[in-house]
């Protein structure tokens, strides 16, 4: 197998990265990763603002590549392949990403590879684990929710997902109904370990029917209830009952992610895989309670647990590198004519996505 030297760019929502990989005899190694985050652009506003994350993308994407390839020790001329996420995603960010590539690749006439950013995601245990096809993917992240069987580097059968908000969503909107900062995941979780998950009962939207689909869109309206409730009795919240709402809110989504995992599974083992694999990626599988109980399923049902590091699990250009690396090895590559897409599902046979996250419509 031919070794092979990719830069990666990613832009596509609010992390501006880029990266260089080596892939020798199969196995990947990141010579460099540099991801530089928005999150005080977009602070004041609630959320990601798509025009400021498309004009930081376009002024920042040359530095932060010319920081990977210093941090590699690596010229332009030392590259087999360019790899740019081409979608889905912010089109603004995208296109940034796509154009700067574009004129990279005509001024070396290195070969362009154009990727998905979801298949970035879904590829990543490949680099970190060199974990063979088949395996069972939960993505779980601030902007996409949904599992897949990764079956090749081009292969993904979708068999279930969100119909709404994405779980990280979920954890951001409670941390803004409850008066804590953003990004709210990790603060949920802090104020979760100091409160009682019984105390409030928060429903688990879907379970009571077949099938790997997820709602999270639910959980907020009856969080918003308590926290109103609570208030128009007392006058205000006091310490105990914000951890309380948080404790039982988590519960919530980690059951309603562990019992759609158990049934994602089954139809999976049902494919006969040689080692059967549950991976994870998304930066919503930093959460302990969520990890912990994703692992016992995982026991329970004789499945490899499969975790990338955290920094690999979140939005990155490592991993648009070897999905381009693994696409390209398949005789995948892209001209000048190559576009941006705002949409593009990972399994185009799978009936679209009803709903859309924050962060712009996903897949
Ligand atoms: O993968 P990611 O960095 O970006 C994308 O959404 O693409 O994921 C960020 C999301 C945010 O919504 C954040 O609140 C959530 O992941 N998150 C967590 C935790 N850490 C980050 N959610 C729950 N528990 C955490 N510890
Ligand atoms: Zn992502």
């Amino acid at each position: 197998m031919q070794d092979l030297t990719f830069l990666g760019i990613e832009s596509s929502c609010d992390d501006t990265a880029a990266a260089v990989v080596r892939a020798e005899r199969g196995a990947g190694q990141i010579l460099a990763s540099e991801v530089e985050g928005q999150v005080a652009l977009h602070a004041a506003y609630g959320g990601v603002v798509p025009e400021i994350a498309a004009r930081a993308h376009a002024e920042k994407l040359d530095h932060v590549i010319e920081r990977a390839l210093a941090a590699a020790g690596l010229g332009l001329d030392a590259l087999d392949g360019i790899a740019v996420t081409a979608g889905p995603g912010l089109i603004g960010g995208v296109l940034s990403g796509v154009m700067l590539a574009k004129g990279l690749a005509a001024a070396t006439g290195l070969p362009l590879v154009g990727v998905n950013h979801l298949a970035g995601h879904a590829l990543t245990p490949r680099l970190t684990d060199g974990l063979a096809f088949p395996y069972l993917m939960l993505l779980v992240s601030g902007g996409h929710c949904q599992f897949l069987v990764v079956k090749g580097a081009a292969e993904f059968h979708r068999l279930g997902g969100t119909i709404d908000d994405a779980p990280g969503e979920a954890f951001d909107k409670t941390a803004r109904l409850l008066g804590l900062g953003q990004p709210g995941g990790p603060l949920v979780e802090a104020e979760a370990i100091r409160g009682d998950p019984a105390r409030f009962h928060f429903p688990r939207p879907l379970l009571d029917r077949p099938g790997c689909d997820m709602s999270f869109s639910g959980l907020k309206t009856a969080l918003l209830r308590a926290r109103d409730g609570l208030i128009a009795a007392q006058g205000g919240l006091h310490v105990q009952d914000r951890a309380d709402l948080c404790a039982g809110f988590q519960l919530a989504v980690t059951e309603v992610l562990a019992e759609k995992t158990r049934r994602a599974l089954q139809q999976y083992r049902a494919l006969n895989p040689a080692v059967p694999a549950l991976a994870v990626a998304g930066g919503v599988a930093a959460n302990r309670l969520i990890r912990e109980r994703l692992q016992a399923v995982c026991a329970e049902t004789g499945a490899t647990f499969v975790a990338p590091p955290l920094r690999l699990c979140t939005d990155n250009a490592a991993m648009i590198a070897w999905a381009g690396i693994e696409r390209f090895r398949q005789g995948g590559s892209d001209g000048m004519g190559l576009s941006a897409r705002p949409r593009w599902p990972l399994d185009q046979a799978a009936p679209a996505m009803l709903g859309s996250g924050r962060k712009g419509a996903k897949a």
